[in-house]
């Protein structure tokens, strides 16, 4: 497995690459859920490649960014296990020689869900997704499904930019009791790790959204929205943890109409 830092390096090794390559973008703190993607993509092409750059600008809150674990060792031994054959791992003033002047902003989806309260969330997201592929230039890329709003605006770039690359959506991975794998559980302490294990089944069985928030309060846990989008319950909430407040977000398959994006999927 190699390991660079540098992209010019990197950008040689790819130009002599001529079978598929799958990519997994990622800030870190790798968990099974992102070995999931890697297994996935290590499945179906011949060279998979892991990005680890912790993007600041998707942080609408300093703090947020500053507390963001970094466990590069174990990554590095976590990714090898999974086949990955090269990790990149650059930094700001590769990732933004620019300086963030140029910006990838999509105006309507970006702003509802997570990005009601995370204002220009998605905007990093977009940019440095859209740089990662250019500089990748992978044939598939793997994203999780957790993030699911994250997932469609992705796709929905990619299709509206003609980017060639395959986004492929994977399911979600959740802990037994139905927590769904986070890099940000490792912030929960026992008692908020106890309540974050209720929010997957909480959510999955209220009989409508405003049932869920209900019984997300209910049980002790802020609700920032629960909201149903095509056929997803989608929801995230804050549960305090010691001094922190821990974010987490996840969604459930209900009745509804099938998004655009996700009519696709289905046809194809
Ligand atoms: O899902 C994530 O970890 C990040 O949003 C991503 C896609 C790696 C972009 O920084």
């Amino acid at each position: 497995m190699k390991v660079l830092r540098c992209m010019t390096q990197w950008s040689a090794l790819r130009a002599n690459m001529t079978s598929s390559v799958g990519f997994v973008p990622t800030m870190g703190a790798l968990h099974e859920g992102h070995l999931s993607l890697l297994r996935a993509s290590a499945a179906a092409n011949s060279q998979t490649v892991l990005s680890i750059y912790v993007n600041a600008t998707q942080f609408n809150d300093p703090q947020d960014f500053a507390k963001y674990p970094n466990t590069l060792e174990a990554d590095l031994a976590k990714a090898r296990s999974a086949g990955v054959d090269v990790v990149l791992l650059p930094d700001f003033e590769q990732m933004y020689s620019d300086g963030f002047r140029f910006q990838l902003n999509e105006i309507e989806f970006a702003s509802r869900l997570c990005g009601t309260d995370r204002p220009g969330h998605f905007t990093g997201v977009l940019t440095v997704v859209m740089k990662l592929l250019n500089l990748v230039r992978p044939n598939r890329a793997y994203f999780g499904l957790k993030d699911f709003q994250q997932y469609m605006l992705i796709k929905d770039m990619c299709e509206t930019f003609f980017v060639p690359t395959e986004i492929v959506g994977c399911p979600i991975v959740r802990e037994a009791d139905g927590l769904a794998m986070s890099s940000r559980n490792a912030l929960l302490d026992v008692p908020a790790r106890s309540l974050a294990g209720r929010f997957n089944s909480l959510l999955a069985n209220a009989a409508n959204d405003a049932q869920a928030v209900q019984a997300l309060r209910a049980a002790g846990m802020s609700v920032a929205y629960v909201e149903t989008v095509g056929t997803r319950r989608c929801a995230a909430v804050v549960i305090r943890s010691g001094d922190c407040a821990v974010r987490l977000i996840d969604n459930v398959a209900v009745p509804g109409s099938l998004l655009p994006t996700e009519l696709k999927d289905a046809v194809a």
